[in-house]
């Protein structure tokens, strides 16, 4: 009859001889539950230790530590051969064939409103200015009244105004209401900034006109600022923008927050075949407005008129983007035509 151990020995035995028949990780995973899971062979064997007669039971625990250790080593040693086995297998029944094209990740492009910005705000940080942004819905006093336009100044005629359902409060009809901001911030500290941003005027909408739009607003206060310094900045930034050969044509105007006002045009490629059509024939194209800071403005933004001078002007980027890249329609900028901005 045999002992307890004896049959230990054998159940080593049986176990070695089935793990060799076992030739995938399947059959070797059904070997395993069969011999370790909860009703597995190995676990009754530890479970009857407490009936094995009491002179045999330490033999018998010797014994079954050892058998669980051979048959658990065994099986593992089978399963990582057999699972790099088939790793090895499916890579050469299915080889990775790493010379397929990748696919193409479409890349996203700037908006060309936000190119010819970037672009702006390229060539004013290298004189030294900084870029200050302000708010489009402004309240009256900020967009009229501060900039020298009192209620019924008949100037304000020249910005058709969008109001907004809270009396007093409109959306901005320039980038000029900035200044006052900029001011009030710096007093009494000497400025140099452009203030860029989007601009609503209730106009009809035309290829020329749009009723939003981008203007950039410059701003130079300090002591001894002149008008030579207005017209230095604005002819090595045209120059820049447009060209070392292009020259500047200033011409009087009037705003009520600058006095003397001035328009400013630059001369067009005379090899250009657009010139023509792009300057009424004249050969200029005006790009901004622009002048010395009226001093009421000085004033509203908490500075001497006697103590300091300034230089202010507005330009419209799209409408440089246009000259630059003969683009004959403004409304194509806001249309998300992908015809029209893919171009870019
Ligand atoms: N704000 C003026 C406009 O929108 C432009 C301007 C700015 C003129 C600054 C003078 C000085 O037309």
């Amino acid at each position: 009859m045999p002992t307890a151990v004896d049959e230990l020995t054998s159940l080593e035995s049986t176990g070695l001889a089935e793990l060799q028949h076992c030739g995938d990780e399947a059959s070797l995973r059904s070997w395993n539950a069969k011999y370790f899971g909860d009703k597995g062979a190995m676990k009754a064997a530890l479970a009857v230790i407490g009936k094995v007669p009491k002179e045999e039971r330490a033999a018998y625990g010797q014994e079954a530590n050892r058998v669980k250790v051979a048959l658990e080593s065994a099986y593992e040693a089978l399963f990582e051969r057999a699972k790099e086995a088939a790793m090895l297998a499916g890579l050469s029944a299915d080889p990775l064939d790493v010379s397929l094209p990748g696919r193409v990740v479409r890349r996203g492009k700037l908006h060309p409103a936000t190119q010819i910005l970037r672009e702006i705000y390229a060539v004013f940080a290298d004189m030294g200015f900084q870029v200050y942004r302000s708010r489009e819905i402004e309240s009256d006093e900020f967009n009229f009244e501060l900039l020298n336009m009192p209620a019924h100044h008949p100037a304000r005629d020249m910005w058709d105004t969008f109001f907004t359902e809270t009396p007093g409060q409109v959306l901005r009809t320039h980038t000029s209401p900035g200044q006052i901001h900029v001011l009030r911030e710096f007093a009494p500290n000497p400025v140099r900034v452009i203030l860029p941003g989007m601009c609503y005027r209730n106009e009809a909408i035309s290829t020329r006109s749009e009723i939003q739009f981008l203007q950039v607003e410059g701003l130079v206060v300090g002591e001894g600022v002149t008008m030579a310094d207005l017209k230095g900045t604005l002819t090595a930034f045209a120059r820049r923008m447009f060209g070392e050969e292009r020259q500047i044509r200033i011409r009087s105007s009037y705003f009520p927050f600058t006095e003397p006002s001035i328009e400013v045009d630059i001369d067009w490629p005379k090899d250009d075949p657009n010139r023509d059509r792009l300057t009424k024939g004249t050969g200029w194209l005006e790009i901004l407005g622009a002048g010395m800071v009226h001093p009421n403005v000085l004033r509203a933004g908490g500075y001497d008129p006697d103590q300091v001078t300034g230089f202010a002007f507005g330009m419209g980027p799209q409408r440089m983007l246009m000259l630059k890249r003969a683009i004959d329609d403004i409304r194509l900028f806001w249309g998300n035509d992908l015809r029209f901005l893919q171009q870019f």
